[in-house]
Formats: structure tokens, sequence, C-alpha cells
């Protein structure tokens, strides 16, 4: 692989000059909001954005974990006339069916044991901003379809509710699935996903924008949530290779989590190729299940290599799940199942 190294210290000859999005309308910039790219294929999609986003259009944002999905919902709200209303977020993988309908709907007083008083729900709370469904293909066909005439009717129902409700919001939706093919086998209704779809936007994967890599490193190390340390605010030029020759699976969140932790563990100014994890160094070492044990109960090994793999994620439990090759929905049902639940519900940011 030949591409050209910025170098991330000060002093270059012709450096790749970052391109920043800054998300916000006001003039306060916050950092995690900022979209940092150089990258073609990214110029050409913030174009896209520019264009699509003023529009009241549909968005169907899709591609990997971690490639900034949620960061591009929140860019096309924040470039839209809604940019002055809420711009509301709900995963839609991370709750029961009557759960998410009653968050996404609300519900009245007494509809259901438990229902103590009147609940708001997130899609009214979003009226006349952006609503954001995260992971849309995870919802099931009954939610689906309340969905569905959510969207065709801009009216909704709260759960118990007799009166519909005027609602008006501009839908964002993402998901790491191929819809296509869900659609194709039954599991995603065909016409909810030409409601949502009115334009699909696909964000690229880190491996398939690489120059992006090291800009990304700069702004993670000097802006990061450790910057403050003053520890780790470069990378030597060997290291940086590593970086960049890396696949990144996990995408930006991956190397974010890296910057960070490179940044909390590094003991100089610099950070050295020694510094750098051995998976990242030789990608081609495998995991192996080194504790195998042939009297084991086939849930029990199930468990154990579902909690490993959340461990190698750094508890992200969407990658852990799309490495597993189950939805985050499976994933969150066997963790309540183990009853380890609680002790993975609060990592990444983001997720609910
Ligand atoms: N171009 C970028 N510049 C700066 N930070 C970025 C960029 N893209 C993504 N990030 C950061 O990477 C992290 C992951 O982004 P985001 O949550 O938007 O991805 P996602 O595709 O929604 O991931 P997931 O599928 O895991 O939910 C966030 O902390 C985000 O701020
Ligand atoms: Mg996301």
């Amino acid at each position: 692989m030949s591409i050209n190294l910025p170098p991330l210290s000060s002093g270059s000859q012709t450096p790749l000059q970052p391109q920043t999005w800054n998300n916000q309308s006001s003039s306060k910039v916050i950092e995690s909001k900022t979209i940092v790219y150089g990258s073609e294929v990214m110029k050409n999609l913030m174009k896209v954005i520019e264009r699509v986003a003023p529009s009241n259009a549909n968005i169907l944002v899709l591609g990997e974990s971690g490639t900034g999905k949620e960061l591009l919902a929140h860019a096309i709200h924040e470039k839209s006339s809604r940019a002055n209303k809420p711009f509301v977020a709900i995963n839609c993988g991370a709750l029961q069916e009557s759960l998410l309908e009653s968050e996404l709907f609300g519900h009245e007083k007494g509809s259901f044991t438990g229902a103590i008083n009147k609940k708001t729900g997130l899609a009214e709370i979003a009226n006349g901003g952006s609503l954001f469904l995260d992971e849309i293909g995870e919802l099931t066909p009954g939610i689906q379809a309340k969905l569905l005439r959510f969207i065709q009717e801009g009216e909704l129902y709260r759960v118990g509710g007799k009166e519909p409700i005027r609602v008006d919001i501009r839908l964002i939706s993402a998901t790491n699935r191929k819809l296509e093919a869900d659609v194709a086998q039954g599991r995603f209704r065909e016409d909810l996903y030409y409601r949502i779809n009115t334009i699909a936007i696909k964000t690229p994967a880190l491996r398939q924008r690489k120059e992006d890599i090291p800009l990304l490193i700069n702004h993670f190390l000097s802006s990061g949530s450790h910057a403050f340390l003053g520890r780790g605010r470069q990378v030597s030029e060997d290291a940086l290779k590593l970086m960049v020759n890396y696949d990144w699976p996990g995408n930006i969140r991956e190397l974010q989590n890296i910057c960070e932790r490179l940044q909390i563990l590094s003991d100089g100014h610099t950070i050295m190729v020694n510094d750098i994890p051995e998976n990242i160094r030789n990608p081609q070492t495998r995991i192996h299940m080194d504790e195998y044990d042939p009297s084991l109960a086939l849930h029990e090994l199930e468990k154990r290599f579902i909690l490993k793999s959340l461990h190698h994620f750094n508890g992200n439990k969407t990658q852990a799940a799309n490495a597993l090759g189950i939805t985050i929905k499976t994933l969150y049902n066997k963790l309540h199942e183990y009853g380890e639940f609680d002790k993975f519900a609060v990592y990444p940011k983001g997720e609910i």
C-alpha cells in the first residue's frame, strides 16, 4: 500500500490539510461534533450532505459500525431549517418491542401495569425537529407497521391513546445491516423501506479512506478527552505507518478508543511503535480459544465466547454483535439472560 503520510508534527512541506465540518449552528465549537476528513470520498459525501440537508427528505444512513453514521445524521439536522428544534435519537435495537413503542410514541396513564403517569414519546418530543432512528433494521414487524402509519399520516397514537396527535418530524434512520436483503427476505417491510429511504447515503469504511487516518489521529490526540494529560500528543512515523496499514474493523470508533488508550498509557510526548497494541502491529494473529474445554455445555461456551468478544471490542456491543454475526438485539437478550446486562449497559457513549 503506498499512500503519503502527512507528518503529524508541524514543519511538514505539503501535509494533507484536514477539513473540518463544525456541526454546531452556534459559534460554540463542541469538538465531539466536529467531522474531520481529507479524503476525496469524504469530500464528496459532505457535498451530498450539504445538498440534501436543507430538504425535508427522509434520509437513510448506511455504513459499517463506527463509521460516523450518527455524527452525519446530526450534521444533516444542523444544516437544515430544523436546526433550532430538537434532534432526538433512539436506538431501536436496544429495547424490547413494548418498551420501544412507549419510548417512541409515549403512553397514556394506566394504559398498562406500571404506566402510573402519562408519558410523552420521543417522536412527539422531536416535533418540529429531526427524529434519528438508529439500528432501524432491528424493528419488529409490529413497530414497523406503526412507524409506517406515523410516517404516512403524520399522526401518532400514544400506547392506550384514542386521539391521534399531529407531529411534524424529519426522519433520519441508520443501520449497519443490508436492509435491502432484509426486505428481500421479508424481515423488513418494503413500503416502510421506501418511506425511510428517500435519499440513502453511505458512510465509507475507514479502510477505504486511509488518508483520513493521520488526520483523525491528530484530531483525537489533540482534542480527545485525555489531551489535557499533555502526553502522547504525537505519533512516530513508524507507529503511524502501522496504524495506517491496519484495517480498523471497528472504524473510527475503534481508532478513537485506541488513541485514547495510547494517550493515557504513553509516558512521553511521542507514541512509539512499542506502544501500539499487538493486534494492530500484527493483525494476522488471531484470537485463540485458549481455554477450550470439551466438557463445557454449549450454552456455557456461547456465553464465554460472547463475553470474550465484548471484552475484545472494549464493551462496544455493535462491534461485538457484528463480529459474532448476531443482531444487537440478540446480544442484548443474551446479556439479560446471563445477568450481565448492567455491566455492559453504559458503554459506549451514545448507546441506550
Ligand atoms: N469524521 C470524523 N471526524 C471525527 N470524529 C468522528 C468522525 N467520524 C466518526 N467520529 C467519531 O467516531 C465515533 C463513532 O461515530 P458514530 O457514533 O457516529 O458512528 P456510528 O456509525 O453511528 O457507529 P455505530 O454503528 O457503532 O453506532 C464517535 O465518537 C464520533 O464522534
Ligand atoms: Mg450509531
